[in-house]
C-alpha cells in the first residue's frame, strides 16, 4: 500500500495513496463537516459543505472529491471558510421543516452536527413555501421530503451498491426532488423495500417507521438465508426493536436485504414457541424437553432406514455437517438434501 503525505491544518498527515482530502482529514482524527459524502459510494459533490482551501488551487473546493497529493497543503478552518459554510447550512435550513424534537433523526441527524459545527443557531433566510406530501406507502420507512437535503445518497447507494435504480432525482432547480419514476408511490415503484436508503439518509427525509432509541447493539449474524450477512440488532430492555448492517463484517459490509433489516419481529413475537409441545389426545400440549427428546428418539428408532432428512440453510455449516451425519450414520440412509444445493 503506498501513501502520500501532506500537510492538514499545519499537521502532517500520511494518507493512503487514493484517498480524497476528506478521507484523508478525516482519517486523521480531522473533522470537516459533510453531508454527501460516504465511504460506500463515488464522491458526489452536491452539499459543499466540505469545502477547504488549498495551497495553489483556486477556490474552494469540495474535499471529498479532491484527490490527496503528496506535498498538498491544506487549511480546513478559515473566516472565509467559515462564513461560507455558515451561508450554506442556512440555505439548506431554509427548505427544511424545523419540527427536529419530533423528528426520529433528531440526535442522529447529521445536519444538526453540521449546524451546530458551523454555529448556525436560528433561520437567517425566510422559510421555504414548498409543501411536499409524505410518502407513507411502504410499509417499513416512511419518505418525507420536505426534509431532504438533496445530498443523493439514497440515489445512489439505491444505484451504486443495490443496483435497482427505483429513486432518483426528479424535476429541475427548486423543484428538485427525490422521487420514483412517473412519481408514483416508492411502493409501487422497484423499490425492494431492503431500506438500504433510510440507513444512509443522513437526516429526517427517510426514516424506518417506528423508530426507538435502542439501549444497546448486539452483534450477530443474519438468520434469514446462507450468505451470513453481519448485524447489529438494536435491544431495548430484551426486545429486538431495529436490526443494521454490520459495516466490519466482510460478507455485506454495512448492507442488508428486507428480511435481514426488517424482518426482526419474530424474535419476540407473542406466537414463538418457546416449550416443546407435544400431541396427546389430539391436542398440543407443553412438555418437558426431557419428555420431548425422549419421545422424539424413541419414533426415531422406529424409522431407521426409512427417513429422510432435509437440511437448511438458515443452520450453520456446523449444524448442517452433524444432520447429514447423523443421518448416514444413525438413521442408516444417505437420503439427506439442502435447500441450498441448487
Ligand atoms: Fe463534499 Fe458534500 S461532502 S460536497
Amino acid at each position: 500500500m503506498s501513501t502520500i503525505n501532506l500537510t492538514i491544518d499545519g499537521r502532517a498527515i500520511e494518507a493512503r495513496q487514493g484517498m480524497t482530502v476528506l478521507e484523508a482529514a478525516l482519517a486523521a482524527g480531522i473533522y470537516i463537516p459533510n453531508l454527501c459524502a460516504d465511504p460506500d459510494l463515488r464522491p458526489f459533490g452536491a452539499c459543499r459543505l466540505c469545502i477547504v482551501e488549498v495551497e495553489g488551487i483556486r477556490g474552494l473546493p469540495a474535499s471529498c472529491t479532491v484527490p490527496a497529493g503528496d506535498g498538498m497543503v491544506v487549511r480546513t478552518d478559515s473566516p472565509l471558510l467559515e462564513t461560507t459554510r455558515r451561508t450554506l447550512v442556512s440555505l439548506l435550513l431554509a427548505d427544511h421543516a424545523d419540527d427536529c424534537l419530533a423528528c426520529a433523526k433528531n440526535n442522529r441527524c447529521s445536519l444538526q452536527t453540521a449546524a451546530a459545527y458551523v454555529g448556525v443557531r436560528e433561520r437567517r433566510f425566510p422559510k421555504a413555501t414548498r409543501v411536499l406530501p409524505v410518502d407513507d406507502s411502504n410499509p417499513f420507512f416512511t419518505y418525507d421530503m420536505n426534509k431532504c437535503i438533496l445530498c443523493g445518497k439514497c440515489v445512489r447507494v439505491c444505484d451504486e451498491v443495490q443496483g435497482v435504480g427505483a429513486i432518483s432525482f426528479v424535476n429541475r432547480g427548486y423543484d428538485t426532488k427525490i422521487g420514483t419514476l412517473m412519481d408514483r408511490p416508492i411502493i409501487s415503484s422497484l423499490c425492494e423495500s431492503c431500506g438500504q436508503c433510510e440507513a444512509k439518509c443522513p437526516v429526517g427525509a427517510i426514516t424506518a417507521k417506528n423508530y426507538q432509541q435502542p439501549s444497546r447493539k448486539v452483534k450477530t449474524v443474519c438468520s434469514y438465508c446462507g450468505v451470513g450477512c453481519g448485524l447489529l440488532l438494536h435491544v431495548r430492555g430484551s426486545k429486538v426493536i431495529a436490526a443494521e448492517g454490520d459495516r466490519e463484517s466482510p460478507v455485506n459490509r454495512g448492507s442488508l436485504c428486507v428480511k435481514g433489516r426488517f424482518g426482526y419481529e419474530y424474535v419476540n413475537h407473542r406466537d414463538r414457541l418457546t416449550r416443546p409441545l407435544i400431541r396427546r389426545d389430539g391436542v398440543l400440549q407443553e412438555a418437558s424437553w426431557d419428555e420431548a427428546l425422549e419421545l422424539v428418539a424413541t419414533k426415531l428408532a422406529e424409522h431407521r432406514g426409512k427417513f429422510a432428512a432435509l437440511a437448511s440453510a438458515k443452520c450453520t455449516n456446523e449444524d448442517n455437517y452433524v444432520l447429514q451425519k447423523f443421518t448416514r450414520g444413525v438413521m442408516a440412509t444417505n437420503n439427506v438434501d439442502h435447500c441450498a444445493r441448487i
